[in-house]
């Protein structure tokens, strides 16, 4: 493809709302159009080659092709170690697809679902959709608190565990390699199912291996495309315990929902896959990635914040004489939106006050540059301010 267009209308604006406001509030990885147009156009160039569009849209690509799946698992296997059995994979439309139909499916009624007491806001939306109950869990520096775990199995007889194990969506915690040792024997004892969402760890420099590997026979693992490549991909591998639970919850016809994925998106991600294209796409945004976080610190590190340079959010503690919720109002109003930590906590458990802030959604780095400055204004200067 000769070509490549310059992005036009809302993608250019992709971080501002109609009025302007800059949307640090939203998580996505920054972009990287040198690289991803690039092979992105010819991926697709090639696709057309070997396959008509209609063929191609003609139907629902059900769990993935066979072509997928293989694809899918060695994708995972860059996290696992190994490429799982291909039964055992299923893709989906995205991660919020896969936790819509795992949720319902492991958990029955009477029995409960545990999460971090901060934790990615949809996951308690679609507890309460599908009846889920759920009870918290703490977590410290290291993630998930097990001795609050292992109370909470003897207590309320849960039958899954929902965590992100890298980069923990707030918090930005990374879950020690010790850490996840510890849960996956608890959850092994109480016999509870697993569900870890591994959306961020592609971009980490020192990625530690997932849960998922230690106890497979219990896992649920998630690795979605949205947080390495691209949001509007939409895509998500599962990797299940075995493949006849993979189809009991995922085959087509169990419940009526747009969890498969669709087959353009399916059909480009097995192509960079095979051809290693993700790995160069992920090298890319890991490096944009980087370069904001060195203007993160030159912009505001001077205050107290939590950060990884591999992790698109960043963590800014705040005190009782700032709320959260006070910071982030008077944030927008200068034209910065981010999110107070009280949107990832139950309505009966009040969170420490932070905000979380995601660095990768700015179209430019200049953009982004101006948000900081703006957010700066705002933050404490020190703990006794
Ligand atoms: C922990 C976590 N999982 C999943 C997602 C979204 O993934 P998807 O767009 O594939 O549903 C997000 C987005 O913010 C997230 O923070």
């Amino acid at each position: 493809m000769n070509k490549i267009h310059e992005p036009a209308g809302p993608m250019r604006d992709r971080c501002l709302d109609k009025d302007g406001l800059i949307r640090l509030n939203l998580n996505h990885p920054p972009p990287v159009p040198k690289t991803f147009d690039r092979i992105f156009a010819d991926a697709f160039e090639d696709l057309l080659q070997t396959i008509s569009p209609s063929s191609l849209v003609a139907t629902h690509r059900w769990s993935g092709t066979e072509e997928d799946r293989s694809m899918g698992a060695e994708f995972a296997s860059r996290r696992l170690g190994a490429p799982p059995n291909i039964d055992r994979v299923v893709l989906t439309h995205s991660t919020q697809a896969a936790i819509q139909m795992i949720l319902p499916a492991l958990v029955p009624k009477g029995r409960h679902l545990v999460v971090e007491h901060m934790t990615y806001p949809p996951v308690r939306a679609f507890a309460q959709r599908y009846g889920v109950a759920i009870v918290d869990v703490p977590i410290d520096d290291n993630g998930v608190e097990p001795n609050s775990f292992e109370v909470v199995c003897r207590n309320s007889r849960p039958a899954a565990i929902y965590l992100v194990t890298t980069f923990q969506n707030p918090t930005t915690i990374t879950m020690s390699m010790d850490r996840r040792i510890q849960i996956a024997e608890i959850a092994k004892r109480y016999d509870v199912q697993i569900i870890e969402d591994d959306v961020y760890s592609l971009l980490s420099s020192s990625p530690i291996k997932p849960i998922s590997a230690i106890v497979p026979e219990i896992s649920w693992y998630l690795l979605g495309t949205a947080k390495s490549f691209a949001a509007g991909l939409k895509l998500a591998f599962v990797v299940a315990p075995n493949p006849s639970e993979a189809f009991r919850v995922f085959w087509p016809g169990v419940r009526a929902t747009y969890w498969m994925a669709t087959p353009i998106s399916a059909a480009l991600m097995s192509k960079f896959i095979r051809g290693g294209d993700d790995l160069e796409i992920l090298a890319a945004v890991k490096k944009e990635l980087g370069s904001r976080h060195e203007l993160l610190n030159e912009v505001v590190g001077d205050r107290h914040y939590v950060a990884n340079p591999g992790c698109l959010h960043v963590w800014f503690p705040l005190t009782e004489k700032h709320p959260s919720e006070e910071v982030a109002i008077a944030m927008k109003a200068d034209g910065v939106q981010v999110a107070g930590s009280n949107s990832y906590a139950s309505p009966a458990f009040h969170p420490p006050e932070a905000i979380r802030v995601g660095i990768g959604n700015p179209e430019t780095p200049e953009l982004l540059e101006r948000a900081l400055k703006i957010i700066r204004k705002h933050l404490p200067s020190g703990w006794n301010d």
